[in-house]
């Protein structure tokens, strides 16, 4: 790749269990899968007009933006990712550079399959590894900080562990789009990998990962077609929710209402807050028997906990719709082992579990485990 461009693929998610988990201190058990954003950044020549600003251009979109490097203001849409990347990338102190951005790819937005992460994970990635060319050029001697969690390839080192990309790009969510997301989605892409589910703990953020080995079974998605919002959806009210359940329980979040000595607590609770916690205490619990199900080869209860998972999303939490029931119902009636909805819900896509000789609908799309985020070479 030529000194002054740098360019970033990122994946996005399918989670296979564990949903509002993350922002509970949960746990939950998703994959990167193949389809992603990649973001190519070629520097602005030095005294040239553009070197202070950022053009970007979203190449299936056909669209454009335009704004100062050292001002982003806040915009909506894609947009607002591009400005709230560049934005937090120059809080945090990293080198940036007047940039020329093309962005293509990705899984469809508001499908459930996490574009927005990989949008901004991509963005982060070639951005902040431009910038760093541009420093290692300019400060002679400048090498290696010692730092050993990095994604980067053939030798090139991304400057920011992959926790830390995680949290500046769930600020941006947060801060630049509105959504009050959790780190799932960008802990997936950052740390995604063939053949494999990745379980984190989001109160350690430890990630582990955990063989998907499926043989003759496959793991399918289906669109409901219906698109959300997070920043618009029910998602930063579910949030609001556990956020009171945790007051009136006196616990720092729900993951320390786990115990059975909380039971009679959580039971006393007012509705709907006791059934949005009895989801993320249960959901918990069904990620830890999914990784023993994998761990054992079980396939048909895997399925079963993703049925068990749909059940309390709908029931309890309440972030299924008309549009994903029917989805649900026709991968049903196809035959799966296991169907829910994955991501934060109020529309996007379901997860289907088939058997070996199971036939899935032909609109629905395999997916496998793939690899994480990282830069590319030419
Ligand atoms: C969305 C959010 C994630 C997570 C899921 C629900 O994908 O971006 O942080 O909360 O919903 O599990």
């Amino acid at each position: 790749m030529p000194p002054d461009r740098s360019a970033a693929f990122a994946p996005g998610r399918v989670n296979l269990i564990g949903e509002h988990t993350d922002y509970n201190e949960g746990l939950a058990l998703p994959f990167a899968i193949a389809e992603g954003v990649t973001v190519t950044a070629h520097a602005a020549p030095a005294g040239s007009p553009e070197q202070d600003l950022v053009l970007a251009a979203a190449r299936e979109l056909d669209e454009r933006d335009e704004f100062p490097l050292a001002d982003p203001q806040p915009a909506s849409g894609w947009r607002a990712f591009v400005r709230g990347i560049v934005a937090e990338l120059a809080r945090a102190g990293r080198p940036l550079v007047g940039a020329c951005l093309e962005i293509s790819g990705g899984p469809p937005r508001g499908a459930g399959l996490s574009s927005s992460a990989a949008l901004e994970v991509a963005l982060c990635l070639a951005l902040s590894d431009l910038g760093s060319r541009a420093a290692h050029r300019t400060a002679a001697g400048s090498g290696d900080t010692g730092d050993d969690e990095r994604t980067g390839g053939e030798g090139r080192a991304v400057q920011l562990p992959r926790i830390e990309i995680a949290r500046l790009c769930a600020r941006v969510e947060n801060d630049w789009v509105g959504a009050h997301t959790g780190l799932l989605d960008q802990l997936a892409s950052l740390y995604g990998q063939p053949d494999a589910a990745l379980l984190i703990d989001f109160r350690t953020l430890h990630v582990e990962p955990v063989p998907l080995l499926l043989g003759d079974w496959r793991l399918v998605v289906l669109d409901s077609g219906e698109r959300h919002k997070h920043a618009s959806s029910g998602y930063n009210q579910r949030r609001d929710e556990c956020a009171r359940a945790c007051q009136l329980l006196d616990v720092p979040s729900l993951r320390d209402a786990e115990a059975d000595a909380d039971a009679d607590a959580l039971e006393r609770l007012p509705e709907p807050l006791r059934r949005r916690a009895l989801h993320v205490i249960s959901e918990n619990q069904r990620v830890r028997d999914a990784v023993a199900a994998l761990r054992a080869n079980n396939l048909p209860a895997l399925g079963a906990l993703l049925d068990a998972s749909h059940r309390s999303l709908r029931d309890d939490y309440e972030v299924s719709t008309p549009a994903v029931e029917a989805t649900v119902k026709r991968l049903r009636e196809a035959g799966a082992s296991g169907a829910r909805l994955v991501g934060g819900g109020f529309g996007g896509s379901v997860l289907g579990l088939f058997a070996p000789h199971t036939s899935y609908p032909r609109d629905a799309r395999e997916v496998h485990p793939g690899p994480g985020a990282h830069l590319l070479e030419p």
